[in-house]
């Protein structure tokens, strides 16, 4: 086995911890590395975490290294490489007496949890780690725990994979081609209803979505409501948000990270803008990443946006950065 790799899952006991965890110890994530585990939990739930490791022992990853769980955040960052955000309150649940519906809900019951955990990370993850928040609101959530890491060396990221595969699946089927044959599927903007999936620069076996979809009705009142709303309709379908879906987007999202992007190519996820594209400075932005060889994550700066995109996309900044102001009382 060549090297380690220590991953932090927060939320583990949670469902989408559920199809994730086995991944990142299959031997395909991480490839030939070993996988040391650290699961956290919040105190009234984390002795059920006894039971995951009785599963994974019993499941037979021979790329599995240690596995802890633990309620105790700070003590589980130590030398972490990749931290897996995952714990906060989704959205189709019934919270305090109120069902949560909205994104916006989440925002004040959601936020507080990064302070903590950014701090921890800041202080005690890796200097090179890498930061996946998956739980919503994703992106504000990662603006929070990066300003409260306060590390420029490590990369704080939230999760626009789904949406992007999401999106894909759309065009898959709209232009009737193997979703393998999809690549370039850019999310501009939020992990919410604003954001904007861009048919015009995605690539269809090569070509881009602006020269074979030549239909600007289905692209406004099909595909990008559909890619918005997807997760909404998940929850109305099922009672209970994306999970496997939003594991894999996970692991796609790890795995993008872990190697090199193809020449030309790049993929989906939010990090801090550094004005790339009009974006505000900090803001946590749904941006085309490239993985370069020496491991490096970076805006891909050049895809043009037609007026249309640059209009759509607009709406998902100002969103951001209303977003932003509604949790300045956590910023230090
Ligand atoms: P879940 O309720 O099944 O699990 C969440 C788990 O997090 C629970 O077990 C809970 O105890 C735990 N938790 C809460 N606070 C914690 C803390 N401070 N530290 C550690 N653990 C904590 O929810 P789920 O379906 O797994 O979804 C998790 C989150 O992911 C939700 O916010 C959901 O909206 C979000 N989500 C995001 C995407 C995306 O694309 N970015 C997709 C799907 C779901
Ligand atoms: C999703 O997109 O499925 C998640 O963000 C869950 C949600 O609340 O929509």
């Amino acid at each position: 086995m060549s090297s380690s790799v220590k991953v932090v899952v927060t939320g583990a006991a949670g469902q989408i911890a559920y199809s994730l965890i086995p991944r990142l110890v299959d031997g395909r994530t991480f490839g030939n590395k070993k996988v040391d585990l650290t699961l956290v939990e919040i105190p009234q739930v984390v002795d059920k975490l006894k039971g995951l490791v009785m599963e994974l022992e019993d499941s037979y990853f021979p790329n599995m290294g240690e596995v802890n769980y633990t309620d105790n955040f700070k003590e589980a960052s130590k030398d972490g490489d990749w931290f897996l955000l995952v714990g906060s309150i989704p959205r189709g649940i019934v919270y305090n007496g109120k069902k949560i519906e909205e994104r916006s809900d989440l925002l004040s019951i959601n936020g507080g949890i990064f302070v903590d955990q950014g701090k921890a990370i800041g202080e005690h993850g890796k200097d090179d780690a890498k930061i996946l928040v998956v739980g919503n609101p994703a992106n504000t959530n990662a603006f929070i725990g990066k300003n409260a890491a306060n590390k420029d060396s490590q990369l704080w990221m939230a999760m626009t994979m789904l949406d992007s595969n999401r999106a894909k699946s759309v065009i898959s089927k709209k232009t009737n081609t193997n979703i393998s044959e999809i690549t370039n599927m850019i999310i501009w903007g939020n992990h919410s209803p604003t954001m904007y999936p861009d048919s015009e620069n995605v690539l269809i076996n090569g070509e881009t979505g602006s020269s074979l979809i030549n239909d600007m009705s289905w692209i406004e009142s099909e595909f990008i409501p559909s890619v918005q709303q997807r997760g909404k309709a998940v929850i109305d379908a099922r009672g209970a948000s994306s999970a496997t879906s939003a594991a894999k987007a996970a692991i796609d999202t790890v795995v993008a990270c872990e190697n090199p992007t193809p020449s030309g190519g790049c993929f989906s996820a939010a990090i801090a803008s550094d004005g790339s594209y009009g974006v505000p400075e900090g803001l946590i932005c749904g941006y085309p990443l490239m993985t370069l060889a020496d491991g490096t994550v970076e805006i891909k700066r050049d895809i043009t946006l037609s007026d249309f995109a640059k209009s759509k996309f607009q709406i998902s900044i100002d969103e951001l950065l209303e977003e932003k102001e509604a949790v300045k009382h956590l910023m230090k």
